[in-house]
């Protein structure tokens, strides 16, 4: 290799001399790194520029110091690559204008170079189940209204599921919770269930606290109930206590009240019938006004209305002052104070609001399903 060239390349950084490809290969090697950093127009055209100045850009220097001094023998060579790549360059500098034209050009550069400033890969992270929407939704209505929530275990003893809300061993309504019993080693202290109902937590939170109390407990429970379209052997509640020295059934039905308009809306009334819970005293069964029907019974098409099937109203779910006995298991004097308890059937409620016939999709986990409530 001619000796002014290996000088003039050394000029520009170019270090190799062992033969004119390798060189050119380097040339080109410098250029394409260069490429990558022209991601926009500024960019672009000093690369341009600095590659095909006129004067003094990359090619007219290989020119005035590689080609112009070669020895003959060697300037045919020389002058095949320095086309070869004034075609590279000028094709790739094409291109990136081009690239930038179009919007294209940090896209483009991303082939080259990591570029720190595109944003992050989304993925998508799915949703809450409606469940957990309608649980949020009643606990921040309560919530507002001075409620905390506690929770407690889903496997229950006899003693808090039953006894200490005044339900013993023998008791008729026992029957409606005929439920899960946990096998355990003969010796047990005592038998285990799967709670029937969320109503234990009053009892383990007024063991713990002395009144006033105002808890909602949002829980999981189990009975042994045949899977239809109304039934299933795990559903959700949200129970709910407030107990202290000056509660009243007016302080009651007006909390009730409250709740159901914030959940279904200020148009919808309430009202009350008696019912019957061994732990409260006196019960009742709430109902609202059916909120698809205004309360009329008629469909607005004019048929019977088939959410309330004509009543005009909708049973919500059972409440009630709770009965002095309970409070003789936690220690609270049943001469001072005073409070209400109520048990709401998630499921119910939400399928109810959201027009859902069927409890069982709650669980079958179908995104079809899932899609609908983002
Ligand atoms: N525990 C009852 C059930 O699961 C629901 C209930 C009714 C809870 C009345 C209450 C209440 O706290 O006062 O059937």
């Amino acid at each position: 290799m001619n000796s002014t060239i290996d000088k003039k390349l050394a000029e520009l950084g170019v270090s190799e001399a062992a033969g004119l490809a390798p060189l050119f290969a380097e040339v080109r090697a410098r250029f394409d790194a260069d490429a990558a950093v022209a991601t926009d127009e500024f960019a672009w055209k000093a690369f341009r520029d600095a590659w095909l100045g006129r004067k003094n850009g990359v090619l007219a220097r290989i020119t005035d110091n590689w080609l112009k001094p070669a020895a003959p023998e060697l300037k045919r060579a020389v002058g095949a690559a320095l086309n070869e790549l004034r075609a590279h360059v000028e094709a790739r500098i094409e291109g990136r204008r081009l690239a930038i034209e179009s919007g294209a050009g940090s896209a483009t550069a991303a082939r080259d170079a990591v570029d720190l400033s595109l944003p992050g890969v989304t993925r998508p992270i799915g949703s809450r189940h409606l469940l957990r929407q309608v649980f949020q939704e009643i606990e921040d209505i309560f919530v507002s209204i001075g409620f905390s929530v506690v929770e407690g275990p889903e496997i229950e003893t006899p003693y808090y599921n039953f006894e200490a809300l005044n339900i013993p061993e023998h008791h008729p309504v026992r029957d409606d919770m005929d439920t899960f019993y946990l096998e355990l080693p003969n010796g047990a202290a005592t038998p285990l269930l799967l709670r029937t109902h969320t109503s234990p937590v009053q009892i383990r939170t007024m063991e713990k606290h002395e009144p006033p109390v105002r808890v909602i407990v949002p829980g999981k429970v189990y009975r042994r109930d045949n899977p239809d379209a109304t039934h299933s052997f795990a559903f959700h509640q949200i129970e709910g206590l407030a107990v202290d020295t000056d509660i009243t059934f007016c302080d009651f039905t007006g909390t009730i009240d409250y709740f159901v308009k914030q959940f279904f809306g200020a148009s919808v009334k309430t009202r009350f019938r008696p019912s019957y819970f061994p732990f409260t005293e006196p019960s009742v069964e709430f109902d609202v006004s059916c909120p698809f029907c205004g309360g009329s019974g008629t469909a607005a098409s004019g048929g019977t209305c088939s959410k309330c099937k004509g009543a005009g109203w909708i049973e919500l779910f059972g409440a009630g002052m709770v009965d002095p006995a309970v409070y003789g298991f936690v220690n609270y004097d049943a001469t001072k104070v005073s409070g209400f308890a109520f048990g709401i059937g998630i499921d119910r409620l939400a399928m109810l609001k959201y027009g859902i016939d069927d409890i069982q999709v709650f669980f079958q986990n179908d995104v079809r399903f899932l899609r609908q409530f983002p």
